[in-house]
């Protein structure tokens, strides 16, 4: 069924979570069962009355009275006029939408590779395995540009207590590792080399680190990866989010990587990569 129109979404706080990012509390006043099915990676529409809506990931994932929360970056109008509403404001909610992450790994050891906002879409894999124990082995490498830039402060506390959380910074910070997550697979694979990667962030970020991954012996069809494209309707009617011949707002936004080579066909990874480095 088409979900086209809004649903009556409560603004509860938001607080100021890395560099021009706010962490968002919600509740969906009537929330259905379909919100409480939601898979961590999938996503959901937001409106703003009279400035439009878009595309955002859940940080935590609906409760039975519907709340839930995200991760908000400023990049034009609507997350402009978002940061702008007070506590107790009415927004639009639509969703939820796509697919999420795999969540139960035949495999015991898994890397999540995340590169700034792209820890957000992760979120609920790390919770759910930091609760359930599941996978054995999960380790998570975050990379951001440097320390200002790293979101969800409260989240990355908690997880560190729990799990291999290793936080690297492209400019040197005292406390940090320096570089980018790529530069440090090899100690990642050392010893137990992981089974299976889950991956976002940019796009060049991912695609290398898929192509890092094949290369240490990880298959293609263990590698997933978390596409972000322009989008309109979230349901499969604008054609705003082609991939391919594949809809990213339907069949993604996670592909695995075999899908993915598939539907981007003779275009080297390695070089889509590089064009998005110097875009
Ligand atoms: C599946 C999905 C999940 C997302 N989850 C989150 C999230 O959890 N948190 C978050 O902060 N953002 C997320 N985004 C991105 C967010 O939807 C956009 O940044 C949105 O456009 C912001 O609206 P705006 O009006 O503030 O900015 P806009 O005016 O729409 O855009 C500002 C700038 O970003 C560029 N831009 C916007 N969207 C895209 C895109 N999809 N690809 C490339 N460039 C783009 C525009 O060209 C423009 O330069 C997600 C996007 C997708 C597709
Ligand atoms: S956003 Fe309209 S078809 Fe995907």
């Amino acid at each position: 069924m088409i979900d086209a129109t809004p649903r009556r979404l409560l603004l509860l706080e938001q607080y100021a979570d890395g560099e021009d990012a706010r962490h968002v509390s919600l509740r969906i006043e009537q929330p259905r069962a379909s919100d409480r099915a939601v898979l961590p990676g999938q996503f959901f529409m937001l409106t703003l009355p009279g400035v439009g809506e878009a595309p955002f990931t859940y940080i935590s994932l609906p409760d039975a009275q519907g709340h839930f929360s995200a991760l908000v970056r400023r990049t034009g109008r609507l997350t402009q006029a978002l940061f702008e509403q007070p506590a107790g404001a009415i927004l639009g909610y639509r969703g939820p939408f796509g697919r999420g992450w795999p969540l139960f790994f035949s495999d015991n050891r898994v890397l999540l590779v995340a590169g700034g906002c792209g820890l957000a879409p992760l979120a609920g894999v790390i919770d759910n395995a930091s609760r359930h124990q599941l996978p054995a082995q999960l380790s998570v490498i975050y990379g951001a540009r440097h320390a200002a830039a790293q979101v969800l402060g409260r989240e990355r506390a908690r997880w560190r207590q729990t799990l291999r959380f290793i936080e690297t910074c492209d400019q040197a910070v005292p406390g940090q590792r320096q570089g980018s997550p790529l530069e440090h697979f090899a100690e990642l694979f050392a010893t137990q080399p992981p089974e299976v990667l889950l991956c976002c962030g940019p796009e060049p970020l991912m695609l290398a680190s898929a192509e890092a991954c094949l290369q240490r012996g990880i298959a293609a069809d263990k590698i997933w990866l978390s596409l972000e494209r322009r989008m309109h309707c979230a349901d499969g009617l604008c054609g705003h989010c082609y991939l391919g011949s594949s809809y990213v707002c339907q069949e993604g936004p996670t592909y695995r990587y075999d899908r993915y080579l598939q539907l981007v066909g003779n275009s080297s990874p390695l070089a889509i990569a590089q064009h998005y480095r110097f875009c």
